[in-house]
């Protein structure tokens, strides 16, 4: 079979169920040709999946960071800042840090507040109004609750869209633009997070920025470098994957009646949706890591410095794992998908992207009778970002 699960306009059809499938029967450690002229590793099961994220002195996250394509060494050092781009120790201290935002009990108490905003969006919309779902109402709240805590001031918010979306979207048409357009990005979202920053240090702040740029890490205080990458990563990774588990979930309800009835009859159903739309719409493909020495991996001989892909959108539809893996299957239990990732560097907003899409749900039903899809929606061209960019649609109020 021909594979080519490189070029981001394979993707515009959805995951390439087809090759995947082959990959993980015929080629589960996969060399696959970049068009840099090398190659890197494809990891198509879930098992060598795990295996990879767990063992993170043979897999680097810092060598060349987590995208298959090499970066400048100047962008590199930037993204080395970023928690996904750390290896241990560094790693550990930063995380410990940031965890204590998103801990259960601090997640419930911003519960109501992320409920309010989810209840605001729905009520924005008109009855029966034909909307593009991914930009009228599902994005709006993973940029709503991530600036939340971020405290960032409100008119700022679409600029932050803005940005992350240039970020995440590079290699869409639509959404992205050159690599110099892409890098002056970051560093204008950085640049900007600083500067709040500077006007929060030692203000005794609670909000996520305040808490960075006050922290201390082994003794010392968090630079300027480490601190507008953290701020770009935070702002960044919550908008696109979760605007794309919410669309991509209602996608999915849409082509399933029976579910989307269930769950708008019994809300107790949706944490295990919501579980099941995160294996099926996996936000991210993948991630990389390059290996630090030689070894072996399902029976291919690795060499220190390859690239290898976790291909996590493969993983969640391993049928060694998950019992007829195409039906999707809102009570599906246990449901391991590799969504956020696994090990070390398990997503850190994985609770509150769960908690917003149940709220986003729960809102939803509550607001409106009806969802009609009134045309095909279109994918991100992109190889990572898996997510659509429109999706439209009709919408019935219930009152
Ligand atoms: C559906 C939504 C989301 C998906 C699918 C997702 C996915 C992921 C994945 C795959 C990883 C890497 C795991 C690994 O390398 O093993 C990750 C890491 C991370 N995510 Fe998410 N994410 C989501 C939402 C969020 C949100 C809402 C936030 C922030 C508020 C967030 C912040 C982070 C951070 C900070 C890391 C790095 C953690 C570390 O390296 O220690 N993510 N995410």
């Amino acid at each position: 079979m021909l594979i080519d699960i490189y070029s981001p306009g394979i993707y515009t059809a959805g995951i390439p169920h087809r090759q995947f499938a082959w990959l993980r029967e015929n080629a589960p450690v996969y060399w696959h040709e970049h068009p840099d002229g090398g190659g890197y590793w494809v990891v198509s099961r879930h098992r060598e999946v795990v295996q990879v994220s767990k063992d993170f002195k043979t897999y680097s996250a810092e060598r060349g960071f987590v995208m298959v394509d090499d970066m400048e060494p100047d962008v590199l050092d930037m993204v080395r800042n970023q928690l996904l781009g750390m290896d241990p120790p560094r790693h550990a201290p930063l995380r410990r840090a940031v965890i204590t935002r998103f801990t259960s009990k601090r997640l419930a108490a911003l519960e109501p507040r992320v409920r309010a905003i989810a209840r605001g969006i729905m009520a924005r919309v008109g009855a029966l109004e034909d909307i593009n779902f991914v930009e009228d109402l599902a994005g709006d709240l993973p940029t709503a609750v991530i600036c939340s805590l971020l405290d960032i001031p409100e008119d700022m918010w679409p600029q932050i869209r803005r940005w992350s979306d240039l970020c995440t979207s590079a290699t869409d048409p639509d959404l992205g633009g050159t690599p110099e357009e892409v890098n002056q990005a970051s560093i204008e979202m950085g640049t900007y997070g600083f500067q709040l920053a500077s006007q929060r240090k030692d203000g005794g702040g609670d909000d996520l920025i305040s808490l960075l740029i006050n922290q201390e890490v082994d003794g010392e205080k968090v630079s300027e470098a480490e601190f507008a990458s953290l701020f770009v990563q935070i702002a960044v990774a919550g908008n696109e994957t979760t605007r794309g588990l919410i669309s991509s979930g209602m996608y999915l309800l849409a082509q399933h009646p029976q579910a989307y009835a269930e769950l708008e009859r019994d809300y107790s159903l949706i944490p295990s949706a919501v579980e099941e739309m995160l294996r099926w719409t996996c936000p991210l493909h993948y991630f990389r890591r390059t290996a630090t020495c030689d070894t072996e991996l399902g029976g291919e001989k690795i060499a220190a410095g390859d690239r290898v892909v976790m291909l996590y959108s493969s993983a969640n539809f391993d049928e060694s794992v998950f019992h007829q893996p195409m039906k999707f299957d809102i009570r599906r239990n246990p449901n391991p998908h590799l969504a956020f990732g696994y090990g070390i560097h398990l997503c850190l907003g994985a609770n509150l992207a769960r908690m917003e899409a149940r709220l986003f749900l729960e809102e939803f039903f509550r607001a409106f009778s009806g969802l009609e899809l009134t045309g095909t929606p279109s994918y991100i061209e992109s190889n990572i970002v898996h997510g659509f960019k429109q999706m439209p649609a009709r919408l019935t109020r219930r009152h």
